[in-house]
């Protein structure tokens, strides 16, 4: 099954990606992820899409394609994968399906309102070594400012500056929105409320691919 995940900036992709890989054992696959880390590594490819993502902008389809090829072909992606952030382009998503055409598909798009998702990104931290998520005011650390685990000092996305942000939002609008359509016609779309709190979300996603699974899955809002 490949579970493709919809939703503007901030809606939670990652946060329910990472609980559906343990609930499901289905590997997360998140392009942003992919991309910061060729653009730290400075690979070709890293530098290219270091002065789209700076921007707020998309990356060039052939360079995400390319990273999502080779990710696709690790052995743990044969039997499934949750997608975080790809495809963003209907062309994308037509690359998606001759890329691996076998896969069943479940598309969930997380619906946030724009206060929700601006006020989660302004709010945002990451750990720089080992990228873990949090929230100062959802998932605060335990100690002020560092992480959990290795104590590193917490940072800001530089893409989480409020310019920025309002850049990604228009540019989700203009060149992502159009996935919604584009699987509700495929007959593959569940939307979920997302601006309550992480288990108010999963609780919903749960339901969609228990469903999906037992093979009952038909389109529908779960709420
Ligand atoms: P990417 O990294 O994918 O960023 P995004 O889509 O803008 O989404 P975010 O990661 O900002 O938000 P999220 O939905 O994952 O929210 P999260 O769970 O972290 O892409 C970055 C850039 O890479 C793009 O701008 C583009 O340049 C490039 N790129 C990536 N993919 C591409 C593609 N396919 N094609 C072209 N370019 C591509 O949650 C946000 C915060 O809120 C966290 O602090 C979290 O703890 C908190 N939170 C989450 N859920 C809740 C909740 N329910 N209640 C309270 N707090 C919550
Ligand atoms: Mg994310």
């Amino acid at each position: 099954m490949r579970v493709i995940l919809l939703g503007p900036p901030g809606s939670g992709k990652g946060t329910v990606g990472d609980i559906i890989e343990h609930v499901y054992g289905l590997p997360r696959i998140a392009t942003g992820d992919l991309l910061r880390r060729a653009v730290q590594a400075q690979t070709p490819l890293g530098r290219r899409a270091a002065a789209f993502m700076g921007r707020g902008g998309l990356v060039p389809d052939d360079l995400v394609v390319a990273l999502v090829r080779e990710r696709l072909d690790a052995g743990d992606a044969q039997g499934g994968y949750v997608l975080d952030g790809f495809p963003r382009t209907i062309a994308q998503a037509h690359s998606l399906e001759a890329l691996d055409p076998r896969q069943r598909e479940v598309a969930i798009d997380i619906e946030a309102d724009e206060a929700t998702v601006v006020r989660r990104l302004e709010t945002r931290r990451l750990c720089p070594r080992c990228t873990a998520v949090y929230n100062l005011r959802s998932r605060p650390p335990r100690r002020d400012d560092v992480c959990d685990d290795d104590e590193e000092k917490l940072i800001q996305r530089d893409d989480d500056r409020p310019d920025i942000v309002q850049k990604r939002l228009r540019v989700y609008h203009q060149q992502t929105e159009p996935l919604i359509g584009y699987y509700r016609a495929k007959g593959i779309l569940h939307r979920v409320a997302g601006s309550g709190t992480v288990d108010e979300t999963f609780a919903q996603i749960r339901l969609i691919l228990d469903r999906v699974l037992a093979g009952t899955g038909k389109e529908q809002t779960a709420r």
